[in-house]
Parts: C-alpha cells; structure tokens; sequence
C-alpha cells in the first residue's frame, strides 16, 4: 500500500533535491509546495501587486492557475515558470506572500486536493503539521546555516554565477527568520516527525536514511 511523506525544513536545506529522488527510487509523486508560494509572489510582482497587500494577494491565490508536472516543471496561467521562480527576488517575495492567511489557506487547499490518494511526498514547511497531518512518514530535513550556505555557492558556481558566501548565509538566516516567526503557520517540527540534520550527508545517505525508517516501520511503498 502507498504511503504519503512529508518534508519539512528551513529554506535551502535540500528538501525539493531529497524529495525528487526518493520520487525516483520508489516511483511516487513529487509535490514542490514552495514552487506554489514562488508562483504567487511571481505573478504578484509581474501585476504590480504590493507585496504586503494581504487581501488582494489572497484573492489572487484563490483564483490563479497552478500546475505541477510530474516531470518537475511549474505551469503557472499556462506558462512555463520553472526557470523564472528560481530567481531571488522571488524567493524573498515567496517568503513575504506566504505569511497571510488567505494565501497560505488557497495553496493548502490546492495541496490537500492535489495529495488526496496515497503515493506522494509533499516538500515544505507545514507539510507534516497542517497540509498533511496524517502522513505516514514525516521528516524534518534541517542544515547548518555554512553548510546550506555552501551548497547555494555550489549550485550558483555550477551555472557560473559569480556569489558572496557572507551574503548567502545572511539571506539564508534572514528567511529562517521569517519561516519560524510568521503568525500563520510557522515552520516547526511536527511532533512525530523525524529530524534529519543533512549537514554533514550526502543525497544518496539522506534518501536511504528514510528508505529505511519506512522499512522499519513496517510500511511498504507500492
Ligand atoms: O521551499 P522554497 O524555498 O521554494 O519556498 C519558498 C518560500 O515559500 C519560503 O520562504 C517559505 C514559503 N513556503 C511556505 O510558507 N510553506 C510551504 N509549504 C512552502 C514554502
């Protein structure tokens, strides 16, 4: 019998990576829940909207077109966005748009929807907490500062962007902030969730870290 997995944890600590290859392994469904927050503050921005504009954002959430593919690209109106919800200055927005209530209660409904049957694992922040408080497997993915840090310069690096790492670590501090003291679902460990510090692992140790709980739990995954 499929099972659902939630994945919880502050910005950059790898979640969306570890979420798309245990995906892969036991061939579920990946569900990007940050991709959906991204496509709010982007169509925001493109409509001139204020970022602080709590009820016109809610109401833009509520009737906006999001979708997924299983594939990992992010349609929003029908439009490819993989790539243009990747840019910091969403990725702060995203961190502004998501404290409303009205907004957060559009995306949850969207992902409780989407994430109805069995067979999926949801990345996020409130995941195990409020979107899916009866997933099966619940983990809570978390990461020094330096070493998420570190693995944004990396990934930058890769694409031959030029970073400041002292940067990096503060924009990364700043969004934990912001993430675990919003009003409206904060990110925090759900009590039977399973904290996982992938500081010092690698991809392939984190996936069969949790190929294992779900093993000793007596869960099969298909
Ligand atoms: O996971 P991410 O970095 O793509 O998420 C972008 C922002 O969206 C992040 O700052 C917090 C918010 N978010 C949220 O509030 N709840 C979620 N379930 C997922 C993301």
């Amino acid at each position: 019998m499929k099972i659902n997995i939630a994945i919880d944890g502050p910005s950059a600590s790898g979640k969306s990576t570890i979420a798309k290859r245990l995906a892969n392994e036991l061939s579920y469904i990946h569900i990007d829940t940050g991709a959906m927050y991204r496509c709010v503050a982007y169509l925001a921005i493109k409509r001139n909207i204020d970022l602080s504009d709590g009820e016109t954002l809610g109401k833009m959430a509520e009737t906006m077109d999001i979708a997924l593919s299983v594939d990992g690209k992010v349609f929003l109106n029908q439009t490819d966005v993989t790539e243009a919800i990747r840019q910091e200055e969403i990725s702060v927005g995203a961190s502004k748009v998501s404290i409303f209530a009205n907004v957060r209660s559009a995306m949850v409904r969207r992902q409780q929807k989407m994430a109805q049957a069995k067979g999926f694992i949801v990345d996020g922040r409130d995941i195990g907490t409020v979107v899916l408080p009866d997933a099966e497997i619940k983990i809570f993915q978390t990461a020094s500062v330096a070493s998420r840090a570190l693995r944004r310069f990396k990934e930058n690096q890769n694409k031959g962007l030029n970073s400041d790492f002292e940067l990096l670590k503060n924009e990364i501090e700043q969004r934990d902030y912001q993430d675990t003291h919003r009003k409206e679902s904060p990110l925090r460990k759900a009590e039977d969730a399973i904290e996982i510090d992938t500081s010092e692992m690698t991809v392939e140790q984190v996936v069969s870290k949790i190929i294992s709980l779900i093993a000793e739990r007596n869960y099969f995954y298909d």
